[in-house]
């Protein structure tokens, strides 16, 4: 019987060691170790042998058993490990592929695509972009841009008023005050926003967008001025574009000018066809912003850091996104930004 013991054993420690699954490993257990199966019969058979054989027989069943048992264990364990391993390699997730993109559902609004244009031209000048209010207190809408107490954009007929010292900004100008109370020279940024102004026509909304630009330092000239949107033009306009620049007046810089860039449609205000160019009016400019170098009393109303104009100089501009997307894709009515017209829409971006 010992012998019989010895060979079930072996034959168990076999079958443990090939079963590949845990459903296979718990088939084995059933077979050799299971109510019905051969040793547990074995074992019930002991108390029939003649008594020396009892312990001796007994006790090689019950080592058997255990020794199987614990086999048992081990090589659930090591299934769990290796079923383990498996998934591991099988799901790798390689987490520097893209994500999947989800489909595109709609497109940029052409005032955004030309404000981010826009941006990416200056940011590759070297400015930075900031934002300020569009509730905006009198001082820096007006007061701290030089603006004379008789101006009259200060008039309620022309500015939206909230309270009596505070408007809805009515252009991107208050920035250059609120930018340079916030670190000492040099600056140069862009402010992109949208400006509020009483008007409502073919050619203008009570609410629009502007980009200002704002250079200080130490020597910086209206040469450079004039270069940087040399640069914003041909960048926007077209490599061939000139600009010209000419006097003007705002409170807040001196001199003043307007910039015009030369027409993108048409030779000396003729268009291919022949026809008197419709964008530039035959003049072949179009005027595109205004600028000019920062008014020496400007610097005098910024609070922080001493911004002496004695030592500092600057140059400013502002222009209207809603213009430069109109003249660059010849969109006739600025009202079309506004009514969310799907079929005006699709045809950009
Ligand atoms: N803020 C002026 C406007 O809205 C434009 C401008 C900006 C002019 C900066 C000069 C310098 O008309």
């Amino acid at each position: 019987m010992i012998d019989r013991i010895g060979e079930l054993r072996e034959q168990a420690q076999a079958a443990i060691a090939a079963a590949e699954s845990a459903a296979a490993l718990e088939e084995v257990r059933i077979r050799y170790l299971g109510r019905k199966a051969d040793l547990p019969n074995l074992l019930r058979g002991v108390a029939e042998l003649a008594p020396e054989q009892r312990g001796p027989t007994g006790k090689a069943a019950n080592q058997a058993r255990q020794a199987l048992e614990a086999l048992i264990e081990r090589r659930a364990g090591e299934l769990v490990a290796q079923e383990l391993d498996e998934r591991l390699t099988q799901d790798r997730v390689d987490v520097t592929l893209p994500g999947d993109p989800l489909p595109a559902v709609g497109r940029l609004h052409l005032l955004t695509a030309t404000r981010r244009e826009i941006e990416d031209v200056f940011i590759g000048l070297g400015f930075n972009v900031a934002e300020g209010p569009e509730v905006e207190l009198v001082y820096y809408n007006f007061d701290a841009l030089n603006h004379d107490v008789t101006h009259p954009a200060r008039d309620h007929t022309d500015t939206f008023y909230v309270h009596d010292d505070v408007v809805l900004r009515t252009h991107t100008s208050p920035v250059q005050i609120r930018a340079m109370e916030l670190q000492p020279p040099p600056i140069y940024i862009i402010v992109p926003g949208r400006v509020y102004r009483r008007d409502s026509d073919l050619t203008h909304t009570p609410q629009f967008h502007q980009i200002e630009g704002l250079a200080v330092d130490d020597d910086v000239t209206m040469a450079d001025l004039q270069g940087t949107l040399l640069a914003f033009a041909r960048a926007i306009f077209g490599e061939e574009r000139k600009v010209r620049l000419r006097p003007h007046f705002f409170p807040f810089t001196e001199p003043s000018v307007e910039v015009d860039v030369s027409c993108f449609n048409c030779v000396d205000g003729v268009t291919a066809d022949g026809q008197r160019c419709p964008i530039c009016k035959g003049t072949s400019w179009i005027e595109i912003l205004g600028a000019g170098m920062i008014d020496p009393n400007v610097f005098g109303y910024v609070r922080e850091y001493g911004y002496d104009p004695e030592r500092i100089q600057g140059f400013a501009f502002g222009m209207g996104i809603e213009r430069i997307a109109m003249l660059r894709h010849g969109v006739p009515d600025l009202r079309l930004f506004y009514d969310n017209d799907i079929r005006f829409l699709e045809q950009f971006g």
